[in-house]
């Protein structure tokens, strides 16, 4: 049976974290390169992707004690550049089309977000990685993977994560931790439950764009994401 996947255009968030690996800093090639692998799988199956992508490997916001926050969230701007700059390259040593978009200006490294272009690059097949965040500090990229979704129309945020769903508690602390299959937006925002901050949980809920919570450690997660499989945690409406 050949299966469809249940979505056309999606953004995928990824952390900084994520491309990590175990280093738990930096980036992990053998780490990056099998995301990219489970990119280029749904990508060949016609799905436009979008993605959006962190920068907590190497610099968090919170890692700047003491120091300016404006300052401190420019650096991980910076930091997200850098992510977006080896995702595309290990994607396009797989012989997928990438175009880097920024949300500052640094025309020399990549080009310049534009919400139109953006979208004709996905109709172009090629895959987009937003860069910079919102080019704003006190804004997450959770947020900005909220925000680009609305822009370019995207059916659903993929959140993918260390951990596999969401729970009333950290699964690890605590062994009696609930786990979560569906959630509303409302639910999130009033349970403070950690998915995203609640910036961008109410920009998904006003826009009406789902979030899928996934694990990232199992190696099928994407395709099973895209394909409609009840994996993780879904919330919507
Ligand atoms: P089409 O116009 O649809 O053909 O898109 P395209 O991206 O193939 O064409 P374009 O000539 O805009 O870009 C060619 C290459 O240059 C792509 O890899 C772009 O990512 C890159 N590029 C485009 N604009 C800029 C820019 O302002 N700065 C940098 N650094 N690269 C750019």
């Amino acid at each position: 049976v050949f299966l469809e996947p249940k979505y056309k255009r999606v953004i995928i968030k990824l952390s900084g974290e994520a491309l990590a690996g175990n280093a738990g800093h930096g980036i992990d090639t053998p780490t990056v390169q099998s995301i990219c692998c489970q990119i280029k799988e749904v990508f060949e199956l016609g799905v436009e992707i979008a993605i959006v992508v962190g920068g907590g490997n190497f610099w968090r916001g919170r890692s700047g004690e003491g120091m300016d926050k404006s300052t401190a969230d420019y650096m991980g701007m910076l930091a997200t550049c850098i992510n977006a700059l080896g995702l595309q390259d290990v994607l396009e040593e797989m012989e997928v089309p990438v175009r880097v978009q920024t949300a500052i200006e640094m025309k020399q490294i990549a080009e310049p977000y534009i919400r139109r272009k953006a979208v004709r690059h996905l109709e172009k097949r090629r895959v987009v990685i937003f860069a910079c965040g919102t080019g704003n500090p006190f804004f997450t990229t959770d947020t900005t993977a909220a925000l680009r979704a609305a822009e370019i129309d995207a059916e659903i945020i993929l959140l993918a994560k260390s951990i596999d769903a969401v729970y009333d508690s950290d699964p690890l602390v605590n062994p009696d931790a609930i786990r979560y299959s569906e959630l509303s937006y409302i639910d999130v925002l009033n349970q403070g439950l950690k998915v995203m901050d609640s910036t961008a949980t109410s920009l998904c809920m006003d826009n009406h764009i789902p979030i899928l919570v996934f694990g990232l450690n199992e190696p099928k997660n994407i395709l099973r994401a895209i394909m409609g499989e009840k994996i993780g945690t879904i919330i919507q409406e």
